[in-house]
């Protein structure tokens, strides 16, 4: 791949949007009010906007290694705050994928140096959920479930915060767990029980 491609397509990607819409730059340019805050991975293979069919203006995206909600992540916690208490999106998701190499480095015993503190919370997912996951005989099995796990623990860690509780109050805001399968390019909806969930922690977790 040459990079002066990338400046080239750019420029196809401009013409593109002109055509089917000659104001596009002129109404990017005057703000966003995104309705959707995404929470998803970084692997290549699943592109955020482009798998919801959605553009420019329409999705505040953040992505990190196996879409992870880190309570001392200062940057997923920003992106969460800003989105949740000044963009006002009312629904917040966490995108999860089947074959996601930070949940399979989690299940292996290796030193990744710098990345052991960060696959350590994918770790906890299974140490939480050990006794369903060790049932699982089948190792893809396995794996896919963990995936799901891992997005249904980051929902709850996305409960836990404030920005979500209060907004959950005052504009019934939704948290959403949701699984890319990049075998099949199909959304799966993992219909995490988010009220339930927020009633269960809310005992210990109550900030608002
Ligand atoms: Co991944």
């Amino acid at each position: 791949m040459k990079i002066e491609q990338v400046f080239k397509n750019n420029q196809d990607w401009i013409q593109g949007k002109l055509k089917t819409n000659a104001n596009f730059f002129n109404d990017l340019g005057k703000g966003q009010s995104p309705e959707l805050l995404y929470i998803g991975c970084s692997d290549s293979r699943v592109t955020a906007e482009d798998l919801m069919g959605m553009g420019p203006g329409e999705v505040f995206v953040h992505r990190n290694i196996a879409n992870m909600v880190i309570s001392i992540d200062l940057n997923v916690m920003s992106v969460v705050d800003y989105a949740v208490e000044h963009l006002k999106v009312n629904h917040v998701v966490v995108c999860g994928h089947y074959a996601c190499g930070g949940v399979k480095a989690a299940m292996q015993s290796a030193d990744l140096g710098i990345l052991n503190p960060w696959l350590r919370n994918i770790r906890d997912v299974y140490r939480l959920h050990k006794k369903e996951l060790d049932a699982i005989e089948n190792e893809d099995k396995k794996y896919d479930r963990l995936v799901e796990l891992n997005v249904q623990e980051q929902c709850v860690n996305l409960i836990k915060t404030a920005a979500v509780q209060k907004a959950y109050r005052d504009r019934n805001l939704k948290v959403y767990g949701w699984v890319f399968d990049v075998h099949s390019g199909k959304l799966i909806d993992l219909k995490i029980d988010f009220e339930g969930i927020l009633r269960n922690i809310m005992e210990i977790y109550h900030l608002d």
